[in-house]
């Protein structure tokens, strides 16, 4: 396995719609190692493919608190509340803003087997599948920011504390 290149803004393939995994053959398989290495070569909670310039429905998520995730062509179906929160992105590093989000999500997709899943979450694992599954449709944290002066550059910051951060 490897760890791939993270596209950045204003990177085109960003903002392009991804499309759907019909099988799930060696390469899907492939493409899911690398991922994986990226996402925790780069210290982020979340990698969606088209940050690695693959435009197919398909994302990773590690919270560290809970299984780690792998998802194909997920989609949500039911999103309750409404919360305020920060949030960064791999794609846009440097910067943290504030967004609203879902308080818990419904989504639904298939496992690496193919086997359709349904995941309920909250906290931050609905956050992050709220943010990847937007990454699918080309949509970045920084189109729901709650006003446009709410994106706020961070100073660099020692190693440490930098992993804290929710970079998805
Ligand atoms: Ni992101």
């Amino acid at each position: 396995m490897a760890t791939l290149q993270i596209h950045v803004v204003p990177d085109p393939v960003l903002r392009q719609k991804a499309k759907r995994i019909r099988y799930i053959d060696r390469s899907v398989h492939h493409l899911i190692g690398n991922m994986m290495d990226t996402m925790y070569g780069a210290s982020g909670v979340g990698l969606a493919a088209p940050q690695v310039g693959v435009l197919w429905r398909l994302i990773v998520i590690d919270t560290r608190e809970e299984e780690a995730i792998i998802l194909i062509n997920p989609g949500i179906v039911k999103r309750l509340g409404s919360r305020m929160v920060n949030e960064g992105c791999l794609s846009i590093p440097g910067y943290e803003g504030e967004v609203t989000r879902a308080v818990s999500v419904t989504v639904k997709g298939w496992n690496p087997q193919g086997k359709e899943v349904r995941i309920k979450a909250s906290n931050l694992l609905a956050q992050a599948l709220e943010h990847e599954i937007d990454h699918l449709s080309g949509v970045l944290y920084t189109d729901h920011l709650i006003s446009p002066d709410r994106l706020y550059r961070l100073s660099p910051q020692p190693a440490a504390f930098k992993q804290s951060l929710a970079s998805l």
